[in-house]
């Protein structure tokens, strides 16, 4: 059985990485990443960013800058899933199943809906003028991101919560219609020790406060953006106060438990705000200068990425296949060869999920084939040299296609 926790997060691609994100989630995803009592899949959520931005210049860039960025700075792709989420046509194939089960007063609900509609209504327009329906379907792409591969836990930032929260509602309801397990529950995860960066004029560092500072600018622009972040107007020799100062507040993201007691100290004793920028720029360098080659060697062969892109999602379809392979059947989009329907024998609710193996010889190849109460096969696959080879792998479809047993 697979008692490993699922970790998943998507990005979306439709900007460019700054300090804030490598501070904020990439650099803490990575090392959580190397959690032996963890599988993680990371994705680059594309089909999000469509919602908001209609350049596809600007989508390709971003998803090759966010995929590169990632593996920069250390993401592993051969221990970790790592995908393009529109690499994986079973989450908009789930979206649809999904769709079908979700109240549409649910949505009404939905936090940045609702802020278009309010926004909309403050200039005494339609409430709906301008809003796609894309923003509108939004919260049941997310769960079809996170249910369709059985995550348990889904690191995000505070204002996404409710997104976990629907997906939630929203497998529990498909679970509860069609009568299984068919999803793990998945639960947000708040990082409440992941610093969040002060931008440039001090509010949270983010693209919608236009206050950012790319992450990977050449050293003497790194500089340069890091000497325009703002501070008060005391002088060299007054001593300042650390905790009130964005400056402080960066430099202790990067740097050591002793070296942010050296410059707390510097800060006491007056250290000017020039010099203590320099001191930062080369803090975030030292670390970033390493990472940054690997950046610019990365993007210099967007091929090699692709490639990883498309390994990734091969490995992430092995999931996700058989485990939509099962819904359709449960939802009744199935073969008329299997499992004759009768007009009495409808739905199986609260039916347990009874599965079993059965491994055949396959031309000159073994397969298996999975089959729930009734007979009907689930999923079949072919191209194993043994037939325990071929065992193997149906217990694994088995296990990926059921929550039951799993922790969330
Ligand atoms: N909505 C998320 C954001 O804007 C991105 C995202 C898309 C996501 N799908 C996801 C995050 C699934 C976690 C899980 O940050």
């Amino acid at each position: 059985m697979n008692s490993k926790r699922r970790v998943l997060t998507g990005i979306t691609t439709s900007g460019t990485p700054h300090l804030g994100n490598y501070v904020g989630a990439i650099r803490p995803a990575i090392a959580a990443s190397r959690d032996a009592g963890v599988e993680s899949f990371y994705f680059l959520a594309d089909y999000h960013a469509l919602v908001k931005c209609d350049d596809p210049a600007r989508v390709q860039r971003s998803t090759l800058e966010i995929a590169a960025s990632w593996l920069a700075c250390g993401l592993d792709p051969e221990k970790v899933y790592f995908y393009r989420q529109s690499d994986i046509p079973e989450i908009p194939e789930l979206t649809w199943l999904l769709t079908c089960v979700t109240a549409k007063g649910l949505l009404n609900r939905a936090h940045a809906y609702k802020a278009a509609n309010d926004a909309n209504r403050a200039i005494g327009e339609d409430a709906d003028a301008g809003i796609n329906a894309g923003l509108y379907m939004y919260p049941v792409l997310m769960a079809a991101d996170i249910l369709i591969f059985n995550a348990n836990q889904v690191p995000v930032g505070r204002d996404q919560i409710q997104h976990i929260e629907m997906a939630r509602d929203i497998g529990q309801r498909f679970n509860h219609i069609y009568g299984g397990e068919y999803f793990a529950l998945p639960e947000a995860a708040i990082e409440e020790n992941v610093a969040t960066l002060p931008g440039l004029d001090g509010r949270k560092m983010s693209k919608s406060y236009n206050n950012t500072i790319p992450l990977w600018l050449p050293e003497q622009d790194l500089r340069k953006a890091l000497l325009g972040i703002v501070t008060d107007s005391l002088t060299p020799g007054e001593p300042k106060n650390p905790d009130d100062s964005n400056i402080f507040a960066i430099y202790q993201a990067f740097a050591s438990a002793d070296e942010t007691a050296a410059m707390r100290r510097a800060f006491a004793d007056g250290i000017g705000w020039g010099d203590a920028k320099q001191k930062l720029f080369e803090r975030i360098n030292a670390e970033l200068a390493p990472l940054r080659e690997k950046y610019e060697a990365l993007i210099a062969k967007p091929g090699e990425i692709e490639d990883a892109l498309l390994a990734g999602a091969s490995k992430a379809r092995a999931l996700s296949r058989p485990l939509i392979t099962r819904l359709r059947a449960v939802a009744g989009l199935r073969s008329l060869r299997d499992a004759p329907a009768t007009a009495t024998a409808t739905k199986a609710r609260a039916e347990k999920p009874a599965l079993q193996p059965v491994v055949f010889r396959d031309a000159d190849a073994f397969a298996f084939k999975v089959l729930d109460a009734k007979k009907t096969v689930l999923v079949t696959q072919g191209g194993f040299t043994d037939p325990k080879a071929a065992m193997a792998a149906a217990r694994e479809a088995m296990e990926n296609m059921t929550s039951v047993g799993r922790p969330v």
